[in-house]
């Protein structure tokens, strides 16, 4: 290991999901702001996506993410309608030349939606936007609720990427963070997804969570490596307890 990396690169920094990050959001930028902004883009701006499902089978009591653990369709099925308007909203303020390069579905859990609605929302992305051809399409995956409809639903999306959460495979580690995830289930997902051509395939992992070690870092990665992923993403654990009732 260089002593100089783990120096330049251990600082604490934000989760680069979204920009400005998460602890920038305010409502000093409101709609107007926003739609100014979007207005001043330049003529063939080259645009990313990204479109949020904050929607959960389970809550995992790690996670910091914008979630809801959704019981019924019926929520889901109305923010889709909401998201549908969004994404009219911002499109007709962009410029008509702009190409979009890269769409990310991120959560939550986007494949909580239903088979018919992973292709519709595609599909309304595509209308409104003009999605270049060969566009990075990636999509965060919970593995405990993808059945092989859904993996068929996203490739006929024409998603290209997916994002695996992993976190650990260690069953102590497993319990205390009320995720259980056997090996033999994310490598079902995995197999599924190249089987219908999503080939690019993210694992991610966070260490600082309770009950892990060296040991058990250790053996979670060697699992990991052998399904082959094209990157690993491991996050450092955010414990917001005064944000998230459950980050006891
Ligand atoms: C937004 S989640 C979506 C993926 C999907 N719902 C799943 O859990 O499999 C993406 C990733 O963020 C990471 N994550 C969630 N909460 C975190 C936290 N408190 N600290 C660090 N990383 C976290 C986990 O690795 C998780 O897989
Ligand atoms: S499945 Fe993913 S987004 Fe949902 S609670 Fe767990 S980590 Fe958070």
């Amino acid at each position: 290991m260089n002593p100089e990396l783990v120096k330049r690169y251990s600082g604490a920094v934000p989760r680069y999901t979204s920009y400005p990050t998460a602890p920038h959001f305010s409502d000093k930028v409101g709609a107007a702001q926003c739609a100014s902004w979007l207005a001043a883009l330049p003529d063939q701006a080259r645009l990313s996506l990204y479109i949020h499902i904050p929607f959960c089978s389970a809550l995992c009591w790690y996670c910091g993410c914008s979630t809801k653990v959704a019981n019924r369709y019926e929520p889901v099925a109305s923010y889709l309608s909401s998201l549908r308007s969004e994404i009219a909203n911002v499109a007709a303020r962009v410029p008509a030349s702009h190409s979009v390069t890269h769409v990310h579905w991120g959560g939550g859990s986007p494949n909580i939606l239903t088979p018919d609605d992973i292709p519709a929302l595609a599909e309304t992305t595509r209308r409104s936007f003009n999605v270049a051809e060969g566009a990075e399409f990636a999509v965060e995956i919970d593995p405990r609720g993808l059945d092989r409809e859904r993996v068929a639903a996203f490739a006929r999306a024409g998603v290209t990427r997916a994002s695996i959460g992993v976190q650990d495979f260690d069953e102590t580690v497993q319990s205390a963070i009320n995720r259980r995830q056997s090996f033999a289930l994310t490598q079902t997902a995995v197999e599924a997804l190249r089987e219908h051509g999503i080939g690019a395939i993210n694992i991610d992992l966070v260490y600082g969570l309770p009950h892990q070690t060296r040991d058990s870092v250790e053996a979670t990665v060697s699992k990991v490596l052998a399904l082959e992923p094209s990157r690993i993403a491991a996050f450092g654990y955010a414990h917001l307890p005064a944000r998230l009732k459950h980050h006891l």
